[in-house]
């Protein structure tokens, strides 16, 4: 039992801690989610789904870095009828359900987002920044298509529909994608992906370490967290204390989430900690947010949230 009040909200759900774990690793199968049910995460967030089941791309497409990881999985995933039909079996594991979505057209993201919205899922997280398909670019990248998305997935139920956010890099970039959010009735974003056709190479080998796209992948861990802080930060100004934010990116201590909680998220994911770590990561960076916290004399996460001090 946390001694800060770590409950917290996004769009309207409750939520019982502010850790949730990342549309990445282990969310794929049954088996993979009710882990994460079972688990301390106060949310069970779903791989992002495709219209068809999936394989992702070839192997080696994943490998750990002394500071984080870099992937190309390609989404792997079992279809979105795969996931509509669990939702009912993951409600009963007592936590929100988070569905994250992946079409390649609008029309897909359309159909799945239809769907879900007659399911019994909490919040529909709709995926524009996967970078690791090859021929399709990042939706979150060209803003007149994430325009032409929203306008259309938005009001297709009464579930909160969010998007989970590319990370950018100029302060121009944020402004764009604010505006547009702002014409739309979006719920929540969720900030950041990984920095998507980044490269590692093995000097060793003499090739890069992961195979899809000739080797570039989405960066993920330690390397992102400035990145991450800073498209919270930024959306949080922005969009103001309305929006919900979910902050992603190098989180795997107490103090990383506090970081979070600083630059203004209502919550936050793990990713490449809980692939690395496995599901206890959630208790254990609970329990160091509620210590450090509670060092600092605060008593919930209203305290500090969004009350980033200025030099
Ligand atoms: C992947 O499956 O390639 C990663 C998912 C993502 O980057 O959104």
């Amino acid at each position: 039992m946390s001694a800060v009040n770590l409950q917290t909200s996004v769009a309207g759900v409750a939520l019982s801690s502010y850790l949730m774990n990342a549309s990445g690793p282990k969310c794929t199968t049954a088996e993979e989610l009710n882990i994460i049910g079972h688990s301390q995460a106060a949310a069970i967030v779903t791989k992002s789904c495709t219209f068809e089941a999936r394989q992702g791309n070839p192997e080696p497409r994943y490998r750990d870095l002394p500071l984080g990881s870099i992937q190309s999985m390609g989404l792997p995933n079992l279809g979105y009828q795969a996931y509509l039909d669990m939702v009912p079996s993951l409600k009963a594991m007592g936590k929100p359900v988070v569905i994250s979505i992946s079409g390649f057209s609008i029309a897909e993201n359309r159909t799945m987002v239809t769907a879900f919205q007659q399911s019994d899922a909490d919040l529909l997280e709709v995926n524009f920044s996967c970078p690791n398909i090859p021929g399709k670019p990042q939706i979150a990248y060209d803003f007149e298509q994430t325009e032409a998305a929203l306008s259309q997935l938005c009001q297709l139920g009464d579930k909160p529909i969010g998007i989970k956010l590319a990370p950018y890099f100029d302060m121009s970039h944020f402004e764009s994608m604010a505006a547009i959010i702002k014409r739309y009735p979006v719920k929540f974003i969720t900030c950041v992906n990984s920095i998507g056709n980044t490269l590692v190479i093995d000097p060793e080998t003499e090739s890069p370490v992961i195979k899809p796209k000739g080797g570039y992948g989405g960066l993920c861990g330690d390397y992102i967290k400035p990145i991450g802080l800073a498209n919270v930060r930024a959306f949080r100004q922005l969009l103001g204390d309305d929006m919900g934010i979910i902050g992603v990116g190098g989180i795997k201590t107490g103090s990383d989430a506090f970081e979070y909680l600083l630059a203004g998220a209502d919550a936050v994911q793990i990713a490449t900690c809980f692939e690395k770590e496995g599901p206890s990561c959630f208790q254990r960076i609970e329990q160091e947010l509620s210590d450090f916290m509670a060092k600092k004399g605060y008593q919930q996460l209203s305290d500090a949230k969004g009350k980033l001090k200025a030099l």
